[in-house]
C-alpha cells in the first residue's frame, strides 16, 4: 500500500497545483490514501468549510493542520464540518480530533499532529509530554502505523523528535517551513523527513508575495498577508507500506511543478 502526504497547501496557487496534479500522482505511485497539511489553504492562514470541501472533492482523504489551524473563525463555530481533520494536540486552542484511526486494507493507521516548541507561539504544551500521552492513550487501539505531522520551525527539534521516537512512531513528517529538505530516510522502521515542503506558488517567499515581503522586511511597511499567485509546485512524500507485516518500508520525496 502507498500513502501520499502533501506538504502545506498554501492559498489558491497551492490548491490549483494540487488539483491539477493529484490524479497523475495517484496513478504514478499507486496511491491508496492521500493526506495533506491544509493549515495554509485559505489565503495562507487557516481553512474554511468551502475549501475543506473543495480539497475533499479533488481527492484528499484526510487533513493535518498547524499553528494556523484556527485562524479562520468558522472552524471554531463549525468544527463538526471538518470530520477528516486532525488538529494539533498541543495547540493553545484545544478543539477538534487530536488523532484519527484510519482503517485501510486491513491496516490501522493513527494520524496525529503536533506543534514543535521552538518558534511556534501557539504551542501550549511540551511536545514530548504530549506525544507520550497520545501514544499511551492509543496503546489499546490496535494501531499498526502511527503517522505524525510534526509542525515546526527548527530542523534540529524535528530530528530529535524522530530519533527519540525511532521505531515507536512509524512516520514523522515535518511541516511548516514550506521548504522541502532532502533528508528523507528510514531511521530503522521510522520514516522521516525534516520538512515535506509546500504546495504553493513557485515564485514566492514560502508562498507569500515577494514584493510585499521585501517591503515589510526591509522598509518596515505595514502590509497585508498577501499570498503569491502564479504557477504552483507540489511537494510531498510517498510512504510505502508492507501489507504483510504492516510496517513502513520506504519514503520517497516528490516535488513537481503544476
Ligand atoms: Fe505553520
Amino acid at each position: 500500500m502507498n500513502i501520499l502526504f502533501l506538504g502545506d497547501i498554501t492559498g489558491r496557487s497551492g490548491r490549483d497545483a494540487v488539483s491539477s496534479t493529484l490524479a497523475f500522482l495517484k496513478e504514478k505511485y499507486a496511491i491508496n490514501l492521500t493526506i495533506a497539511n491544509a493549515e495554509n489553504s485559505a489565503h495562507g492562514k487557516g481553512i474554511t468549510t468551502r475549501i475543506y470541501n473543495q480539497l475533499r472533492n479533488i481527492g484528499i482523504d484526510y487533513f493535518t493542520m498547524g499553528n494556523h489551524t484556527f485562524s479562520k473563525s468558522e472552524i471554531i463555530s463549525h468544527m463538526e464540518d471538518f470530520p477528516r481533520m486532525v488538529t494539533p494536540a498541543n495547540h493553545l486552542i484545544d478543539m477538534g480530533d487530536h488523532y484519527l484511526i484510519i482503517d485501510i486494507n486491513g491496516i490501522r493507521i493513527c494520524l496525529f499532529n503536533l506543534l514543535c516548541e521552538y518558534g511556534i507561539p501557539e504551542c501550549d504544551k511540551p511536545l514530548f509530554d504530549c506525544a507520550d500521552e497520545l501514544l499511551e492513550e492509543t496503546e489499546d487501539l490496535g494501531v499498526d502505523i502511527y503517522i505524525c505531522d510534526l509542525h515546526g520551525e527548527s530542523t534540529a527539534e524535528k530530528r530529535i523528535f524522530a530519533e527519540y521516537y525511532r521505531n515507536r512512531i512509524d512516520v514523522v513528517l515535518g511541516t511548516h517551513t514550506h521548504v522541502q529538505t532532502a533528508d528523507e530516510c528510514m531511521l530503522d522502521n521510522t520514516a522521516f523527513i525534516t520538512d515535506v515542503g509546500m504546495c504553493g506558488a513557485i515564485e514566492s517567499i514560502i508562498g507569500r508575495d515577494i514584493d510585499e515581503c521585501i517591503r515589510n522586511r526591509i522598509f518596515h511597511e505595514k502590509t497585508r498577508y498577501t499570498i503569491a499567485d502564479g504557477k504552483g509546485m507540489v511537494c510531498g512524500v510517498v510512504l510505502v507500506i508492507d501489507d504483510h507485516n504492516k510496517k513502513v518500508v520506504d519514503i520517497k520525496r516528490i516535488r513537481i511543478n503544476a
